[in-house]
This record gives structure tokens, sequence and C-alpha cells, in this order.
């Protein structure tokens, strides 16, 4: 057999541990699936001391994860710190400066210098991969960089968030409000004591350009992607979605059209029948569309130190067996400069909930509104009624602009008898 694959860590919490567990059980297989072994030489974090409930004491220890990177004993250095900056950027540009390999399950940071790292990779003549980064055990980059490489994408969409679909899975089910079933998520350890990431949609934003980087063959352009979180979806919103055949589920897509990239992340209301509908709990989701294959549809664990680690063992395997890919599928020079469009540039049907006083007339004034910027509607539902209360009216609309919609909400928010800002949710085909 042929010499081992030697491997350093940079990071031993919930990946790096359960990367560190998963390449012990699993040895055996993985050295005839690489045809050599994949042996842990080194090994990074800050404490020394912690037990982290895997044995670390056979291997190198270093403090300083950018030293480990530049001299440890290892071709490739998997880097599992996180953050988009700072220790985890100088470990991979110190290991492709020594010639080594990168594994990393960092979306954050791939978002934000995913093209530059990938420039940097291939001057050095290495490899940089990301499989663990996206959607956690889902074999999505593989899937778009090999599995469909015959094809033009031309739309996905997933669900890229455990934690959103979490709550907005437990808020269906319960017709509990999302304050509440976010504070339950986090006793549960499935939201963060800080959850603005999950919950504003920019941990899912950070995948999303990494997605769209690789099937379209674009640079990474997190900045182009519009971002809407979950916090102001009600239970009432819930409610109406499954009355008019939906669900709520907190999506990233991203479409390629002859102008450009639309790149978006918001809560979004699908086809209660479409498949994106039926993932969840902390499940993701991903699906396709190519040209020749048509629609693919991936699911899986978006998270956790079992699906991370089988992504990372993964990529360790392909660099074994000197498979190396480039890291968006393409040699980092020749990634499209294709622009992200504006939000305001998006078209398709809407739900919009509106808090009303149930008086003569105020509906009369709403639907003025809509006339006036040229929308239709496709229904409008009012259930209870209470004369001179605050009542929900529901309306969908046919398909329209972004921009008609955004000046249609601030012409109704005017309205007097309108008690609070419109509640929008923009309506996928799924
Ligand atoms: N958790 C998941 O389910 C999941 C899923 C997909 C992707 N990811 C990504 O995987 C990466 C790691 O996530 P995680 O959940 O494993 O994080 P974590 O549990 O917070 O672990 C981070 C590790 O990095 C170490 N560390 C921090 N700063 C360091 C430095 N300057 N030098 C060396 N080590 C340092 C910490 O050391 P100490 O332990 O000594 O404090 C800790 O072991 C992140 O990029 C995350 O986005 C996580």
């Amino acid at each position: 057999m042929t010499a081992p694959l030697k491997i350093a860590i940079a990071g031993l919490g919930t990946v790096g541990a359960g990367t560190l567990k998963l390449l012990d059980e699993q040895a055996e297989l993985l050295a005839l699936r690489a045809g050599r072994r994949l042996q842990v030489t080194a090994v990074s974090a800050r404490n020394r001391n912690l037990d982290r409930g895997v044995e670390i004491s056979g291997f190198q220890w270093f403090d300083d994860a950018v030293e480990m990177a530049r001299s440890a004993e290892a071709n490739a250095v998997v880097e599992l710190i996180g953050g988009s900056d700072g220790a985890a950027k100088a470990v991979c540009e110190a290991a492709f400066e020594s010639g080594r390999h990168v594994v990393t399950a960092n979306k954050a940071l791939l978002a934000h210098h995913g093209t530059d790292l990938a420039a940097k990779a291939e001057a050095a003549g290495v490899s940089l991969t990301y499989e663990a980064a996206v959607a956690g055990g889902i074999p999505v980059i593989r899937a778009l960089r090999e599995g469909l490489a015959g094809n033009r994408i031309t739309r996905l969409h997933g669900i890229l968030n455990g934690t959103c679909n979490y709550i907005l899975t437990t808020m269906r089910e319960t017709g509990r409000d999302f304050d509440d079933v976010l504070a339950e998520a986090q006793q549960l350890g499935y939201a963060e004591a800080d959850p603005t990431f999950d919950i504003e949609g920019v941990d899912a934003a950070h995948k999303l350009a990494l997605l769209s980087s690789v099937a379209f063959g674009s640079r990474v352009d997190f900045d182009g992607v519009y971002t809407e979180g979950i916090s102001k979806i009600a239970a009432m919103d819930i409610q109406y979605a499954e009355e008019l055949g939906y669900r709520i589920k907190l999506l990233g897509i991203a479409e390629m059209n002859h102008e450009g990239i639309h790149q978006r992340v918001h809560p979004a209301m699908v086809p209660a029948d479409a498949p994106i509908a039926a993932v969840e709990g902390v499940f993701n989701g991903v699906v396709t569309e190519g040209d020749f294959v048509g629609t693919t549809v991936l699911e899986g664990r978006g998270a956790g130190a079992g699906p991370t680690a089988s992504a990372v063992a993964a990529d360790l395997v392909d660099i074994a067996c000197g498979r190396h890919a480039p890291t968006f599928g393409v040699p980092a020079a020749t990634l499209s400069a294709t622009p992200s469009l504006p939000m305001d540039r998006h078209t398709g049907p809407y739900y919009v909930r509106l808090m009303v006083i149930d008086k003569p007339g105020v509906f009369a004034d709403i639907a003025a509104t809509l006339r006036d910027a040229e929308i239709s509607f496709e229904s409008v539902l009012q259930r209870s009624r209470e004369p001179g209360g605050v009542v929900p009216v529901v309306l969908t609309t046919h398909e329209t602009s972004e921009a008609a919609m955004q000046r249609a909400l601030a012409a109704i928010e005017a309205i007097e008898a309108v008690r609070e800002p419109p509640h929008m949710i923009r309506i996928e085909r799924g």
C-alpha cells in the first residue's frame, strides 16, 4: 500500500472531534477506499487540556494552528476553526504556502474569500475542498461539480439552515410563535446562544454563494446575495400558508438568466406537495435543475458532528486518491464575473397579510393601491369579522415585479386603517 496521507487538524470542537472519531472508527474502510491509510499526525486548538471525548495524546500538539499548517508533518490540513477571517484564513494561506492541501467546513471564510483562496490553492498546485461547508452531510458540492457536470444548471433552491427549518417546522406543528420556539431550540442545542447568523439568513447566504459559484462557474459573490431571515414570520402566516396549500421555508435560491444571477435567501411559500416542502426539522435539502438531467433532489442532515465529519472524510479520500478538482468546478481564473442581479428585478407571486380596521371602504382603498401598481390579485381571504376591530386580510397576487410590490406595500402602509406594516412573503414554485 502507498504511504499514508498525513493529516493535521486545526480546531477540535464539534466538527474537529467528530472528524477524529470518524477517522479512527472507519480507518480500515477508508484505507480500502483510498488505497492508503488516512493518518492524523498533528492537531491544534486553543485549550490543550480540554476533554474532547476523543484521544489526542498520540498526535503532535500545536498551540499555534498557523505554525502547524506551516511545519507539521502533513500532506493535508483540515481547517475546522471557523470565522471568515483571522486564524482560519491564516491557516489556509500557510498551508498553501507550504504546499499542503486544505479541507475546510468553513462557509463564512469561503463566502468572503473563496475566489481568492481557490486561486492561491491552484497557484500552489494543491486542492481546496469544502464539502462539509454546505448542507453538512449532503454531498451537494460533489453532485454539482461531478455528477451533474454534463449539465448547465439553470436554477437551484434549498433549505440550507437546519436551525431555521427546525423553528419553522415546530411552529407549524405546534401553532406556537417564533420567539417561543427559538428559545426552545436554544435549550435543545439546535440554535446558538446568539442565533443572529442563522435566523437572519446569513449562514444560508454564505452557503448559497458557494453553491451558486459551483453551479454557474461564477466568482463567489456573497455581497450579491439578497438576505432576509425568519424572525418576522408569525404563527398566523404559517396557518394561512397551510390553508392556501403552501408551507413556509427559509429558502436559498440561485437562478441564472441572460442578464445575470439572482441569489436570494428569504422565507418563501412553497406548494405543500413540492419535494422541498417535505424537508422538515433540522434536515437540509437541495433541488437542482439541469438542462439534460431535469430536477434532482438531495436531502439529509445539514449539521452535527457525524454528518459534517462524513463530508470532511470524503474530501480527504479524494486527496488520498489524487483526485483534485478545482474548488468551484472550473479553474479560478476562468470563473466568470457574471453580475448578481438586484432584488427589485425579481418577479413572482406574493402573499401579503394586512392587519386592518374592519370598516367599510378599507378594502376598496387597498385594491386601488394595488391596481395603481398594476398588481392583480389571485385570492383574498378575510376570515374573521369584527366591526371596528383589527382583523387580518390576506391577499395572494399573480406574478409581479418586486419593485412594483415594494411600491404598493409602501402605499398600503400609508392607509390609515392599515394598523401594522404589511407582512409579505414571496411565493415560489418549489
Ligand atoms: N457544528 C456543525 O454542525 C457544523 C456544520 C457544518 C460546518 N461547520 C463549520 O465547521 C467549523 C467548525 O465548527 P464547530 O461547530 O466545530 O466549531 P466549535 O465547536 O466552536 O470548534 C471550534 C474549534 O476551533 C478551535 N479554535 C478556535 N480558535 C482557534 C485558534 N485561533 N487556533 C486553533 N484553534 C482554534 C477551538 O478550540 P478550543 O476547543 O480549545 O476552544 C475549537 O476546538 C466552522 O467553520 C463551522 O461553520 C460546523
